[in-house]
C-alpha cells in the first residue's frame, strides 16, 4: 500500500487484515507500543478536525512514533501563497508518513504526486473520508459481528458527506448490503457513489421519511448537513434541522439497531439518544483510534519511499467541477479514466466530464 486514498485500493482481504490487526491492538496494546519508533507522522489539517487529527496524532505517539504538522494553514507557509506541490515535496522529505485534510476535492490524490512519503487522505472536501470508514467498518464488525448481509440507512447531508460516500463504496462489496438513502431531494448520493453501487449489484432506494425507514434498519448511519460546503446560508438554513433522530422515534427501530454518526453532531441526533443502549457513535471515535493505528503501521511495514521529483502527461482538457483541485492548483496534471462513450472521469475528484 503507497497511499490510502480510498479504500477501493485495497482488496477486501486486505481491508479485514486491518481490521484484525486494530483489535488485535485494541486487545494488547503493549505488543504494539514501539512499532513506530523512529518514525515521523506529518499531519496537513487545511480544514477544521477535533477527532481524525486528533486520532491520528494519538494513534502515532501510541505506536511509538512522533507527530509535527498544522492545524491551521495560516500559520504555515500555504498564507504566503505556498502551493501544495510545494508544501507536500518538503514535508515528503521530513515526515515518513503523511495524513491531509483540505476542502478541495481530490486534494489528497494530487499531494500523492509529489510525496516521497505515503499520503493519508484524511477527508478531501464533499468527495472522501477512507479512514473515516476504517473507523466505522471496526465498529461495525465489533458492533455487530459482521459486514455482510446489512441493512443500512444513510441520513442526512448525502451529498456533501464525505464519510457517507466512503462508507457506502466499502461495504458495497460486502455480501448481501443494502442501503436505505435517507435525504432530501437536494441531498442525495452523487453519481460516482450510485455507479459504485450499481457496479457491485448492490439493492439501494432513495427516501424522505426518516420513521419510515427505521423499522428496517440493521444500521443507521446519521450525518450532519454540512454547512461549509453551501453556496448560501439561506440554502443551509432550508435543509438545517429536516432529520432528526430522537427517543420517540428510536422506538420504532429494532432492538439490536446500532447507531453510528461519524461527529461532530449538530442537531440531527438529540441528547437522550446517547444514553439508548444502540447508540454506538461514541465508542465508535475509539474504534477509529486503533483503527488508525493498524493503518499507520501497515503502510509503515511495507510503503518504500517514492523516488522524487515525478513528471505526468497531462490532459488537454480540465475538469468541469469548481470544486476539484485541479480549479485552485492549476499546475496539476489533467487526469482522467475513459469511462465509455464520450464520457471521462476526474482521477481527482471522480467527476464525470465530457469531452
Ligand atoms: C466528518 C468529516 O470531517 O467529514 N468528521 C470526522 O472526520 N469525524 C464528518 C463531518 O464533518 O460532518
Amino acid at each position: 500500500m503507497k497511499h490510502l486514498i480510498d479504500l477501493e485500493s485495497l482488496t477486501t482481504e486486505e481491508l479485514m487484515e486491518i481490521i484484525r490487526l486494530a483489535n488485535a491492538i485494541k486487545e494488547n496494546p503493549k505488543e504494539y507500543s514501539e512499532v513506530c519508533r523512529g518514525k515521523i507522522l506529518a499531519t496537513l489539517f487545511y480544514e477544521p478536525s477535533t477527532r481524525t487529527q486528533m486520532s491520528f496524532k494519538t494513534a502515532m505517539l501510541r505506536l511509538g512514533g512522533s507527530v509535527i504538522g498544522f492545524d491551521n494553514p495560516q500559520n504555515s507557509s500555504v498564507s504566503k501563497g505556498e502551493s501544495l506541490k510545494d508544501t507536500i515535496t518538503v514535508v515528503g522529505g521530513y515526515a515518513d508518513i503523511i495524513a491531509i485534510r483540505h476542502s478541495m476535492e481530490g486534494t489528497a490524490k494530487a499531494a500523492s504526486l509529489y510525496s516521497a512519503a505515503p499520503v493519508i487522505n484524511a477527508g478531501d472536501g464533499g468527495h472522501l473520508h477512507p479512514t473515516q470508514t476504517l473507523t466505522d467498518v471496526v465498529t461495525l464488525y465489533n458492533e455487530k459481528g459482521t459486514l455482510d448481509g446489512m441493512t443500512i440507512g444513510l441520513c442526512g447531508d448525502l451529498k456533501n458527506g464525505r464519510t457517507v460516500h466512503s462508507l457506502i463504496k466499502t461495504m458495497s462489496h460486502f455480501k448481501g448490503n443494502r442501503f436505505v438513502l435517507i435525504s432530501t431531494p437536494e441531498l442525495m448520493v452523487p453519481q460516482y457513489v450510485k455507479d459504485v453501487m450499481n457496479a457491485s449489484g448492490c439493492r439501494y432506494s432513495e427516501v424522505n421519511s426518516l420513521s419510515e425507514a427505521l423499522p428496517m434498519l440493521d444500521v443507521l448511519y446519521m450525518t450532519r448537513i454540512q454547512r461549509e460546503r453551501f453556496r448560501s446560508f439561506d440554502e443551509y438554513e432550508k435543509q438545517k434541522g429536516v432529520f432528526v433522530l430522537d427517543r420517540e422515534k428510536l422506538k420504532l427501530a429494532k432492538n439490536d439497531l446500532k447507531i453510528l454518526h461519524p461527529l461532530p453532531r449538530v442537531d440531527e441526533i438529540a441528547e437522550d439518544v446517547d444514553y439508548d443502549s444502540r447508540a454506538k457513535y461514541f465508542i465508535q471515535t475509539v474504534y477509529g483510534m486503533y483503527a488508525r493505528m493498524a493503518l499507520i503501521s501497515t503502510m509503515l511495514k511495507t510503503a518504500d519511499r517514492i523516488p522524487m521529483p515525478r513528471q505526468f502527461d497531462t490532459h488537454n482538457i480540465r475538469c468541469t467541477n469548481p470544486n476539484c483541485i485541479t480549479y485552485t492548483e492549476e499546475y496539476l496534471p489533467k487526469l482522467f479514466r475513459p469511462l465509455g462513450g464520450d464520457m471521462l472521469l476526474c482521477k481527482y475528484c471522480d467527476a464525470r466530464n465530457l469531452i
